[in-house]
């Protein structure tokens, strides 16, 4: 498989369909305080509407492991085999909770990309840093400290640091990164969940007031919010975090050697991608579910690195 075979302009309809019928699926789940069964009734939508799909697809971000997710699990096969041979990032619902919550920002998540080109991360943590467009290649790095990192990225944008607002992960785990950024002045913009909408912020500071983001969240979210820049312009990085020696020899399954490495975000992306997200709670990406007469209206985002094309498409469903 080269790039040229990589339809995407092709797959990507393919995509965003897959991605509105996981966001579908969620609505009757949205409020009602089972993540479970709203990331369940995700995962089977998706699944059915990929096994539509022209593909020889291979999952490489999926569900967990083959032992503890039966379906959409890393290293299934997707698709009618008729096709390209590609690699499938998911995340059927980005924000579980939120769903649960009826909280904003919860998305179904999926990118596309050649066969042997998407990092196969771990379900592990990720120490994430990311920036958006128009800043120099490593303006920041994961090795400078939350308040060297807002220094440099202040001196690149031609501001004060105090003027540079930060999306974090609310978690115990970030309180030093937390008063670190407070302790320069930085503004920081707290979420309870859903750190590849955090990333995606980024790409857009002039709309989302976004800089920077930083902390650790899930390595495969991080794949995922690698394709999503690609396509939208920013630069990652991510370096795996390993807690004990399960966690370890989950990389080694994946075939990773250098366990300290930092991936940048065309180590985690390699090659051309598409990617698509569709809201299930409004929030400042997308639009969630709208009931609008016998229809429920979805709002997804389309997107293909090749190009730079980001197509915002709303989309009525009949209500069955
Ligand atoms: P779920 O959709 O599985 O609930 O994940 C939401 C999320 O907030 C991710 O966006 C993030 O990467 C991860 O959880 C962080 O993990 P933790 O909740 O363990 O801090």
């Amino acid at each position: 498989m080269t790039t040229a075979d990589f339809d995407d302009a092709l797959l990507s309809l393919g995509l965003a369909r897959v991605s509105e019928q996981a966001a579908l699926a969620c609505r009757p789940l949205v409020g009602r305080g089972d993540e479970k069964a709203a990331d369940q009734a995700a995962v089977n939508a998706m699944r059915e509407e990929l096994g539509k799909l022209d593909i020889a697809g291979t999952v490489v971000i999926g569900e967990g492991e083959r032992d503890e997710a039966p379906m959409l699990y890393i290293g299934e096969e997707v698709g009618t085999g008729n096709g390209p041979a590609v690699d499938i990032a998911l995340d059927p619902l980005e924000g579980t909770t939120i769903t649960a919550k009826a909280m904003p920002n919860a998305l179904t998540v999926i990118s596309m990309a050649p066969r042997g080109t998407m990092l196969h991360a771990p379900d592990v943590y990720m120490d994430k840093l990311a920036v958006g467009p128009g800043y120099p290649e490593d303006v920041v790095s994961l090795d400078m400290s939350p308040a060297e990192r807002v220094e440099a990225l202040a001196k690149a944008k031609g501001c004060q640091p105090s003027e540079i607002t930060v999306c974090v992960l609310e978690r115990p785990r970030h309180q030093d990164i937390i008063a670190a950024l407070r302790g320069i002045g930085a503004a920081i913009y707290l979420i309870g969940d859903g750190d590849v909408a955090g990333v995606m912020h980024c790409s857009d500071p002039d709309t989302t007031g976004i800089d920077m983001y930083m902390g650790a969240g899930g390595a495969p979210e991080g794949v995922l919010a690698a394709g999503a820049l690609k396509c939208l312009g920013g630069q990652i990085w991510g370096r795996l975090l390993f807690r004990n020696d399960d966690e370890k020899g989950r990389a080694d399954k994946a075939g990773i050697a250098d366990l300290n490495r930092i991936y940048a975000r065309d180590d985690m992306v390699r090659d051309e991608v598409i990617f698509a997200a569709t809201g299930v709670t409004s929030g400042s990406i997308l639009s969630g579910l709208k009931p609008r007469g016998g229809f429920i209206e979805t709002e997804t985002l389309l997107l293909r690195s090749k190009t730079g094309e980001c197509r915002r498409m709303s989309c009525r469903h009949k209500l069955t």
